[in-house]
């Protein structure tokens, strides 16, 4: 299905039925990523996975997207379905644009998940890695950086063990557009400290990671913990960056407890 962004058509899958879960994708990917969640989640809430813009087949992305940017999009995207009330579910990029969201339409959101990401902003050492990147991706295009990330977001137990779902990521990342990957690339050096805003947060939260999770340290998520009063706190044992598809099992249990728990109402 389609959502109009600024000036951009956008694809998003609308599947299930009960309160709505907008289900956010990380970088370099795509709404693909949930594809192991959607069997066992969507007899427990309707289910909203965009590609953003940019990315999948989702139309073009500007020079530079902003977490806020993609936050409007998302937010268009709820508003043209009359949703009023969304439960988000952001893994890495896709939980600062979580945040992002939560910072500027918090009347909107019902509920919080937030999977191997931070509150916390690039630092400088992080901004000039994503400008090497960013001219890498220009000259040489997404392939090579597919392959260096790939042992990041999985473990390297999986990575030999499970090839087909190793290939999977490969392949997800590396079909990527320039555009896409770059718009993110700049948004993401850009994005402020959402830390502030932890301790506002007063609506149910699950923070899920993994413990092998080098691309952003479980530390992270502890901390993002201990700011928000009554979060839950999961740490999946020999999951890496992708925790949703190392550990769906896992992963999908959680968000199952979750939703019960918190008698979300169907919008
Ligand atoms: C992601 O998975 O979304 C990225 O690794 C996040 C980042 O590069 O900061």
């Amino acid at each position: 299905m389609k959502y109009q962004t600024q000036n951009t058509l956008c694809e998003y899958e609308d599947t299930g039925s009960g309160p709505p879960l907008l289900l956010i994708h990380g970088f370099p990917h795509d709404g693909t990523l949930w594809r192991l969640q959607i069997e066992e989640l969507k007899n427990h809430a309707r289910l909203i996975i965009p590609d953003l813009r940019g990315f999948g087949k989702s139309g073009d992305a500007p020079e530079t997207m902003t977490m806020d940017d993609y936050a409007a999009d998302l937010k268009a995207l709820i508003d043209a379905q009359r949703i009023r009330g969304v439960i988000l579910c952001g893994l890495s990029m896709g939980g600062y644009i979580s945040l992002a969201f939560l910072d500027r339409y918090p009347e909107l959101v019902l509920g919080l998940i937030l999977a191997n990401t931070r509150s916390a902003p690039d630092t400088e050492q992080a901004r000039a890695g994503r400008q090497a990147m960013t001219e890498q991706v220009l000259s040489g295009g997404v392939a090579g950086i597919a392959t260096t990330m790939l042992p990041k977001m999985l473990t390297a137990t999986t990575i030999a063990r499970n090839p087909d779902l190793a290939d999977s990521v490969r392949v997800m990342m590396a079909r990527q557009r320039v555009n896409g990957v770059v718009a993110a690339l700049r948004g993401m050096a850009a994005r402020p400290d959402r830390t502030p805003i932890l301790d506002s947060i007063k609506i149910p939260t699950l923070i899920i990671t993994g413990e092998a999770d080098s691309l952003i340290p479980m530390e992270e998520s502890q901390s993002i913990n201990e700011a928000i009063e009554g979060s839950r706190l999961l740490i999946i044992p020999q999951a890496a960056h992708l925790s949703n598809l190392e550990a769906p099992d896992v992963f999908n249990q959680a968000v199952i407890e979750f939703l019960e728990a918190g008698r979300f109402q169907s919008t």
